[in-house]
C-alpha cells in the first residue's frame, strides 16, 4: 500500500547495549550522583525503535522485559521524544515501538538505548535536523548512559558517565554476556557500594589508564587483566549468586570477566568469536543464567536502518 503524499515514511533506528570495561566510582556529589570514570564498549546487542507519524505521542515495547516496562512518560524513550520536540519547537507526534533485545535492568544500558535511538529517530522523522552535539545535549540530560548510546564505539566516560572521550583503539573483540534472572537496580547497587565503603572500606580500581593502553596496542591478555569495575563488590553483596558465574566463566577458559555497570550481567572476553560461541555453550550448560548471547566489540551507536 502506498502511503499518502506528505506523510513521512517511518523511521527505524537501533541503537547498541554496552559494557563497562572500567568503572572507577568516585565520590557521591551533592546532585545525588556519583563522579565516574567510566571505559564504555558498544557491542553487538541492540534495540530497535520505530518512529511511525501520529497524532499525540504512543509507545508500545515487545521483546524481552518488555512487559515490566512502563509505556508513559516514566519510560526513557517518551522522555527522549518530549525533549527532541520540546527543543525543536515542534509538537511530540509519534508512535514509538520499541523492540528490545537488551535485557531490562542488566547493566547494559537497555533504557539508555531506546532513548539515544527515540532522540535519532523523532529527529529524522520531525525533520528537525539537530546537530549532533544537541543531540548529545539532550541525551546527557536523559541518562548518565545515554550519550554514549548514541555515540558508541569505545569512549572513556567521566562525569557522571555522560561527558566522552573517544578511545582510540582499533581490533574487535569478542564477548559473553551471561544473562542473570532478574535484574538489579542501579540506585540500589550505587547506594550498597556507599555503605561498604563506610562500613568496610573497600579497596578501589584506580585509574583506567592500563586498559586503556592495552586496548590501543590490541593486547587481548592485557586488556583481560585490567577489566574493573568499583561497583562489582555492591552487585556480588546484593547478589551472592553472581559470584558462582564469574567462578564458572573462569573455570572454562574465558580470558577474563566482569561485571557489567551495576549488573547482573557478567562479560566474558575470549580469544576469538569461535572461543566465544563455545564458551557461550558451556556457561549455558553450567546453569549459572538465565541465557547467554555471544557479542562482539566496538560498534557504533544509535543508527538509522530504514
Ligand atoms: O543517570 P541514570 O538515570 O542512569 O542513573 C540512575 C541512578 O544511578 C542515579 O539516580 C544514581 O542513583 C545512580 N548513579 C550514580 N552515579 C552515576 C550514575 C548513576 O549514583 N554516575
Amino acid at each position: 500500500m502506498s502511503r499518502p503524499v506528505g506523510v513521512p515514511e517511518p523511521v527505524v533506528v537501533r541503537a547498541p547495549a554496552k559494557v563497562n570495561l572500567h568503572l572507577a566510582v568516585g565520590d557521591l556529589r551533592d546532585d545525588g550522583y556519583h563522579e565516574l570514570m567510566t571505559v564504555f564498549l558498544a557491542v553487538s546487542l541492540f534495540d530497535e525503535v520505530t518512529a511511525t507519524p501520529a497524532n499525540g505521542l504512543g509507545l508500545t515495547m515487545r521483546g524481552d522485559g518488555a512487559l515490566a516496562l512502563p509505556r508513559d512518560y516514566r519510560n526513557l524513550a517518551w522522555q527522549a521524544a518530549v525533549a527532541v520536540a520540546e527543543h525543536a519547537g515542534v509538537d511530540p507526534d509519534v508512535h514509538l515501538d520499541v523492540r528490545k533485545e537488551i535485557p531490562v535492568a542488566g547493566g547494559l544500558a537497555g533504557g539508555s538505548a531506546d532513548a539515544a535511538a527515540t532522540l535519532v529517530a523523532c529527529d529524522a522523522l520531525w525533520g528537525t535536523g539537530l546537530g549532533r552535539d544537541e543531540l548529545i545535549e539532550l541525551a546527557a540530560d536523559l541518562g548518565s548512559d545515554v550519550a554514549f548510546a548514541l555515540t558508541g564505539g569505545i569512549a572513556l566516560g567521566t562525569g557522571r558517565g555522560e561527558r566522552l572521550t573517544p578511545v582510540l583503539a582499533s581490533g574487535r573483540w569478542h564477548w559473553v554476556l551471561a544473562i542473570a534472572q532478574g535484574g538489579l537496580s542501579t540506585p540500589e547497587v550505587y547506594a550498597e557500594l556507599d555503605r561498604l565503603r563506610e562500613s568496610a572500606g573497600v579497596p578501589r580500581v584506580g585509574t583506567a589508564d592500563a586498559l586503556i593502553n592495552a586496548l590501543r596496542t590490541r593486547d587481548l591478555n592485557a586488556i583481560g587483566d585490567h577489566l574493573a569495575n568499583d561497583l562489582e563488590p555492591a552487585a556480588l553483596s546484593l547478589r551472592a549468586d553472581l559470584r558462582r558465574t564469574l567462578r564458572a566463566g573462569d573455570e572454562l577458559g574465558a580470558v577474563s570477566g566482569v561485571i557489567s555497570g551495576s549488573g547482573p550481567t557478567v562479560a566474558f572476553l575470549t580469544r576469538s568469536a569461535d572461543s566465544a560461541v563455545k564458551l557461550a555453550a558451556e556457561i549455558a550448560g553450567a546453569g549459572v543464567c538465565r541465557t547467554v548471547r555471544t557479542v562482539f566489540g566496538p560498534v557504533p551507536g544509535a543508527r538509522v536502518i530504514a
